[in-house]
């Protein structure tokens, strides 16, 4: 959305701390033995205290509070009592909610106590890609140059990027224009971040697959090709020099 007034701006920044802050309590209390349903819950709860509805449960109709995804689901994985988390497994928890008609979006990939599984070095280039993207994000920048920057990145840190899914404009709905802040560069797309604008920026980014490819629950996304995806995003406000990052409560940079 486009930020025209201080009561927007506020109205933003306040919804946007609470899904950071519920983004972080999650990964602060998920442990070995816990199933995802109860890591939802807890997330579900968190949300409820603030009075903020959670996106996907209110608005799409999604069987959960928030999106957990273990291991080999790439996107929206649905919360169950029968996926108890394990040690070194790869988590991503994305938490998208709406108060007083404001919406914001926040996502992070972790790993699950000791890296048994190598899953950190793509949970790093993820963070890092997400950061150095945003920092190169400011009012008259065009998209698809962030979408070649997070290619590229991705591709020197040996990973891969996944092609169907993206970042998008955020604020009075959860997904607004610029619908399609891709992981890649559409030269084709002439659309330049606008100042003053309040967008979501996600990295998804992949050991092996390009394609984002739903599982038979409706909801799941998995890899084409197999492989793990991490995912990592945050709320900005764009400017016209360093974005504002609305959800930094979240502390994914860690
Ligand atoms: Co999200
Ligand atoms: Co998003």
């Amino acid at each position: 959305m486009s930020i025209t007034k201080e009561s927007e701006l506020i109205g933003m920044q306040k919804i946007s701390e609470v899904v950071g802050t519920t983004l972080k309590l999650m990964r602060e209390y998920a442990k070995v033995g816990m199933s995802t349903k109860e890591l939802d819950e807890y997330g579900g709860e968190i949300l409820k205290g603030y009075g903020a509805k959670s996106a996907p449960y209110e608005t799409y109709g999604f069987p959960g509070y928030t999106c957990i995804s273990v291991n080999k689901e790439a996107a929206h994985g649905i919360p169950s009592e029968k996926k108890i988390l394990k040690e070194g497994d790869l988590i991503n928890i994305d938490v998208s909610a709406e108060l007083n008609g404001f919406w914001s979006d926040n996502g992070g990939s972790f790993v699950l106590g000791k890296d048994i599984h190598n899953h950190q070095p793509l949970v790093d280039a993820s963070k890092n890609i997400l950061r150095k993207a945003i920092n190169n994000i400011k009012g008259g920048v065009k998209i698809s140059e962030i979408g070649y920057l997070i290619e590229t990145e991705a591709k020197k840190s040996g990973f891969k990027v996944i092609k169907n899914l993206a970042g998008h404009g955020v604020g009075r709905s959860l997904h607004e224009e610029p619908e399609n802040i891709l992981n890649y560069r559409v030269k084709s797309n002439r659309e330049r971040f606008k100042k003053n604008t309040t967008v979501a920026i996600e990295t998804f980014i992949s050991t092996r697959s390009t394609i984002a490819v739903e599982l038979n629950d409706g909801w799941t996304l998995v890899g084409n090709k197999g492989g793990y995806v991490t995912q990592h995003e945050q709320t900005i406000l764009v400017t016209d020099k360093h974005p504002a990052i609305l959800t930094e409560s979240n502390d994914i940079w860690g």
